[in-house]
């Protein structure tokens, strides 16, 4: 996925302006030691930050952690994805917002490199897109494709049910103490073409898999097909659908956790400019003490 970072604080900043919630569940304490998974270009790491904690964003895109470099420039991020990324030392806790269900490959092993990364008792604190996230919007899309003949598009996320999610962090060693499933309308404020801008901007990839001269009327189709539910006189609405959980991780455990080979330093592709050399330790000396090191590509 190639995320529009130029536009994303600006076009996406409802993401993040609704985690705030999130971020009182987590209640980081000064000093803890947090990981932001699929930290995007920083904003909730910075507020996690801000409450005293060390943290570190993870990110499986180079772009999105540039960003946030360069916005943070005092905060440590590091690229890895989360189905494999590991840290030198048991963290108190993860959080993440609008993420998870990006991460498609394999639900359970992002669950099973949490559990990893998190001490006995540490918290896992997520925000998601639950089953029947943007159910209309997808709704739409698949008409859409239909009615101009072209292959079912392959979505590119996992929403899942609280049972199915809860019964995968039970599986993966973990105690679910909190389980929200609920809808939440989401003024689409940035997105003046409604629900194809949506497209645009969350799945480019079934754009380009579309002949060029097709995409301008399939996108028209979208809106027209979407828009008796979800287009408002006050403007286009995404019927969003969110799961919010605190989990915690079971004392012991660890044979749950598959051995791994010893972490190996990720290397940058090249030194950012605004790098702090605590970013820049955190990403490429061997594990120390209380230091986040970087996850493994
Ligand atoms: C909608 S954004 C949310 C960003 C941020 N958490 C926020 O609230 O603004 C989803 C983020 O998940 C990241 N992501 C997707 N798949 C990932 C993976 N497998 N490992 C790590 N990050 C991933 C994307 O690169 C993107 O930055």
């Amino acid at each position: 996925m190639q995320w529009a970072v130029a536009t994303y604080d600006t076009a996406f900043g409802y993401v993040s302006a609704h985690g705030a919630p999130l971020l009182d569940l987590l209640d980081p304490q000064p000093d803890e030691r947090v990981i932001d998974l699929g930290c995007g270009t920083g904003v909730s790491t910075a507020d996690i930050a801000a409450r005293g904690a060390d943290v570190i964003g993870i990110d499986e895109s180079l772009e999105m952690v540039n960003a946030a470099r360069s916005e943070h420039p005092h905060l440590s991020f590091a690229v890895g994805d989360a189905h494999d990324f590991t840290i030198s030392e048991p963290c108190d806790a993860v959080f993440s917002n609008s993420a998870l269900h990006w991460m498609t490959r394999d639900p359970s092993a992002v669950i099973s490199r949490v559990h990893a990364a998190l001490r006995p008792g540490g918290r896992f604190v997520a925000e998601m897109g639950g089953a029947g996230n943007c159910a209309e919007l997808i709704a739409a899309v698949q008409t859409a494709w239909r009615v101009f003949g072209l292959p079912e598009p392959e979505l590119p996320w996992y929403f899942p049910t609280p049972a199915e999610y809860a019964t995968r962090l039970e599986e993966g060693g973990f105690v679910v103490r909190l389980m929200e499933y609920f809808d939440r309308p989401t003024r689409l404020a940035e997105c003046p073409d409604g629900a194809a801008d949506w497209v645009r901007l969350y799945a480019p990839e079934l754009i380009a898999e579309v002949p060029p001269e097709l995409a301008g009327p399939l996108l028209d189709r979208v809106n027209e097909l979407a828009a008796p539910a979800l287009r408002r006189e006050s403007g286009w609405m995404a019927d969003y659908v969110r799961l919010r959980f605190a989990a915690v991780r079971k004392p012991g455990g660890d044979e749950l956790v598959q051995p791994q080979a010893p972490p190996t330093p990720h290397t940058p592709p090249g030194p950012h400019p605004s790098q702090p050399p605590h970013a820049a330790s955190a990403a490429q000396t061997p594990p120390a003490p209380h230091t986040h090191s970087a996850p493994q590509a």
